[in-house]
């Protein structure tokens, strides 16, 4: 595998999914599917074997020793086969900001298009975010596949503006749309909740992995949630704070329950920003807004980025039970 010199690491996973530097063996899936969907491209000629081969020669393989490059393609695939390819292209290093680029294959578009690209691009705010600390990320898209904006809405890019008749297709102009994500590592904002928060709350309580994790794993119907978040709102012994970054995007919730003279500690982040070691950032900032006090919380064993997440931030293992730990921490 060739290796990105400006990244300490290489290959990025969400389960069965991982993004790898660009693969040179997958040179003519991808010149296939550029040519399948030219209409969305800045491509103006179909591609041949040749051409590809000279650009992965010439343009490609060069990016691999820069510190600085241009360009960051990934292949992104499925248990080994790939399904698409990525990444960051016009790369500023000094605003800290590129473009995200991705196409995957013709034949999963009409399935898995706002799926594929949801995880696409959670992978790569891995890359960016973490990896590089770059500042934003930001799409740059003709205005001909409606279904890009909701994976791009739910992957918390936000619309920053409209490019009118701004490209040429089949002879017939259309515009030209921007959306963009800032880094919320270092832009991460904390709020307390408010009554219109209880769908995003509701949404992240049935996220599979919130279940899972969670000590009775049955789904939340609605009622019985609005229930228990109207009593929450009105409970002085409960404290509940949401985290967004710099646009206003929702990434995660911590809520401090006072029960035995404890805050006992519950908290998330939404699916498509993890990874990032927010989890660490917003229990930080959640424990700042308290005095002083003792933190604990119930961790399943299985539930490794949990465990890890607190060790690093300083808690106890003081005792464990069957099924899971109980860390500690005072203040
Ligand atoms: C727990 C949760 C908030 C962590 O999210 P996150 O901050 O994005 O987590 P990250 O992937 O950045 O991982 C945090 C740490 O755990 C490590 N980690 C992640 N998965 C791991 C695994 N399977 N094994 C070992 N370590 C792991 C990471 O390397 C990172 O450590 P580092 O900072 O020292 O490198 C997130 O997984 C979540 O929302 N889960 C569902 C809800 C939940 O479980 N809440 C906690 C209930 S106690």
């Amino acid at each position: 595998m060739k290796k990105y010199k400006c990244l300490n690491k290489q290959v990025f996973v969400i389960d069965e999914f991982q993004l790898v530097p660009i693969r040179y063996k997958d040179r003519y899936k991808i010149m296939k599917w550029r040519n399948d969907q030219i209409y969305h491209l800045r491509q103006k000629d179909i591609l041949t074997k040749s051409k590809q081969d000279l650009y992965f020669g010439n343009v490609v393989s060069k990016q691999f020793d820069l510190q600085k490059p241009d360009q960051l393609l990934f292949s992104f695939l499925k248990k080994d086969i790939c399904l698409g390819y990525g990444g960051l292209v016009h790369l500023n290093w000094t605003e800290r900001n590129a473009e995200v680029s991705f196409v995957m294959d013709t034949n999963q578009e009409a399935l898995n298009f706002v799926h594929l690209w949801n995880i696409f691009l959670t992978l790569l705010k891995q890359v960016v975010f973490k990896y590089l600390s770059f500042h934003k990320i930001y799409t740059y898209a003709y205005d001909l596949r409606p279904k890009l904006y909701d994976a791009l809405s739910q992957s918390g890019f936000k619309f920053e503006g409209r490019l009118e008749d701004h490209c040429l297709v089949d002879s017939k102009f259309h515009d030209v749309l921007y959306h963009s994500c800032i880094n919320p590592i270092e832009s991460l904002r904390i709020r307390g909740v408010k009554k219109e928060d209880s769908i995003v709350l509701f949404e992240w309580s049935n996220d599979p992995l919130v279940r899972r994790n969670a000590f009775d794993s049955k789904k939340i119907d609605w009622d019985s949630h609005e229930k228990w978040f109207q009593n929450k709102l009105l409970d002085n012994n409960c404290k509940i704070f949401i985290f967004e970054n710099k646009q206003g995007h929702p990434v995660g919730q911590v809520r401090l329950d006072y029960l035995d003279k404890k805050w006992l500690i519950d908290y998330s982040i939404d699916q498509f920003f993890r990874g990032l070691g927010l989890g660490k950032k917003i229990i930080s900032k959640a424990i700042n807004m308290i005095d002083k006090g003792t933190f604990m919380a119930m961790v399943k064993h299985k539930n490794q980025a949990s465990i890890k997440t607190f060790l690093n931030l300083g808690f106890k293992n003081i005792s464990q039970e069957v099924s899971f730990k109980n860390f500690e921490f005072i203040k």
